[in-house]
């Protein structure tokens, strides 16, 4: 892969409010799952509201090398001729993942039941990441993969093994890990047990169901079996929480912002942010919409609150994984002091959350400092200042909503990978409020 790329900084002004309504794009995880699983299934499966980030890209691109036809995304949709379970092909290279963590680990476990052999490669920050945890549980099922001697990408599958069902407890809370485990188990001898420490998102679990693939879903357990099939069909995506929540905590944080967040998906193993804001004070409103197939969706409408510190439930932590960088934007805006414990899971997502935002934060004046599964913000004035997001898409969207309430302008490096999760932020942004321009780095 090339190394030599143009990357952007966002130029935030200082002050301004969040307006109106604001259609965010579609979910990122349940458009990950979309491909997979409607190239799994005999027929067509539609899909819309598809998002068109780079990360669901990459696991389209990865479906297309293995010989899937998909058309799009147009305007959000998506057509997958599927294949059936057997109908996957050896692909003529490496699948390139870019900087997607759900493709590369969910494929990891397809893949390691599959007949031929795969590659599968990542940007720098993927390749850093920590894939042990998939690969124990596969080999235990009987996998072959090779990975660095870190136990990173690049992953070396060997194809043509049998591999067997397994009961195996989830060492940590990851939708990612147990979903990698559940598509192996579409293809392993008897039972497949999954059992998680806590809830995590169970978006593989109700799309399969919605397919017609039985499962067996119990509190903190999930069996499956081999010898099931998948039956395309429609599916339409909810707009993600997790682009939604920049908005919830943009307009908490300016004074006079009156938003309306359309058809949200509120998975109750995605709310947390909900829950954190609320009990931050924040002023929110979720009015129940029809589901979109096996999601429950609302608008959500958040209006500026006095936000106050607070200890986060230590529960809720799984179920507003991907929100703390914004929620920590909450926190520096808030009277008090908020901490958060039980979270060393942020420091292998795409950046160090947990270090690169403490350096953000204290950057633009606000006292953070971080502790090894958490950290400390005590709320206060925000002034402006240079920060380096390292790359990370949503390090990048909570600062640019930081801008909201700082003195002085906020510049953002390496913003190239918000396209990744959140194609169109910045004119939504602009749209809705904010005063944020893109510069060449
Ligand atoms: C995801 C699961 C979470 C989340 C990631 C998407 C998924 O990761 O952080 O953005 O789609 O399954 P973990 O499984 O590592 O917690």
């Amino acid at each position: 892969m090339s190394k030599t790329f143009v990357d952007n900084t966002y130029v935030v002004q200082p002050g301004g409010c969040l307006q109106g309504p604001v259609q965010v794009p579609g979910d990122k995880s349940i458009s990950h799952r979309s491909i997979m699983l409607g190239a799994l299934a005999d027929g067509r499966s539609q899909v819309t509201g598809f998002l068109d980030g780079l990360d669901c890209l990459a696991t389209r691109d990865a479906f297309r090398a293995m010989g899937v036809s998909i058309e799009g995304p147009k305007d959000r949709s998506v057509t997958i001729h599927g294949v059936g379970l057997a109908g996957l092909r050896e692909a003529s290279g490496a699948l390139d993942l870019g900087n997607s963590g759900t493709s590369m680990r969910l494929l990891s476990g397809l893949l390691s039941a599959q007949r031929f052999d795969s590659e599968l490669a990542g940007d720098e920050s993927l390749n850093r990441r920590p894939m042990r945890r998939v690969i124990e549980p596969l080999q235990l099922m009987g996998a072959q993969i090779e990975s660095s001697e870190a136990g990173t990408a690049p992953l070396k599958i060997r194809g043509g093994q049998t591999l067997r069902g397994i009961e195996y407890r989830l060492p940590v809370a990851s939708a990612q890990v147990k979903s990698a485990i559940i598509l192996a188990g579409l293809y392993a001898t008897g039972r497949t047990i999954v059992y998680e420490p806590a809830p995590t998102r169970d978006h593989t679990e109700r799309m399969l169901q919605s397919l017609g693939y039985p499962l067996i879903v119990e509190s903190g357990r999930v069996e499956i079996r081999s010898g099931g099939q998948l039956t395309g069909r429609p599916i339409e995506v909810p707009a993600d929480i997790s682009s939604a929540a920049f908005w919830m905590v943009g307009a908490s944080i300016a004074p006079d912002s009156d938003i309306v967040l359309r058809k949200v998906g509120i998975n109750p193993t995605r709310t947390g942010i909900i829950d954190i804001l609320r009990l931050m004070g924040g002023d929110i409103e979720v009015q129940r919409l029809p589901d979109m197939g096996a999601e429950p969706v609302a608008d959500i409408r958040v209006r500026s609150a006095n936000l106050k510190g607070i200890e986060i439930p230590v529960e809720l932590v799984p179920l507003a994984i991907d929100e703390f960088p914004v929620i920590f934007v909450a926190a520096a805006c808030a009277e008090g002091e908020t901490r958060l414990t039980g979270a060393e899971e942020l420091r292998v997502k795409e950046s160090d959350r947990l270090s690169v935002m403490a350096d953000a934060l204290n950057v633009v004046g606000i006292a953070a400092q971080t502790t090894p599964d958490g950290i400390c913000i005590r709320g206060g004035r925000m002034m402006g200042g240079e920060i380096d997001s390292h790359g990370d898409h949503r390090v990048a969207m909570a600062m640019a909503m930081a801008g909201l309430r700082a003195r002085s302008p906020i510049r953002i490096k390496q913003c190239r990978n918000v396209e990744t999760s959140f194609p169109g932020f910045v004119e939504i942004a602009q749209r809705t409020g904010l005063s944020i321009e893109v510069a060449d780095d």
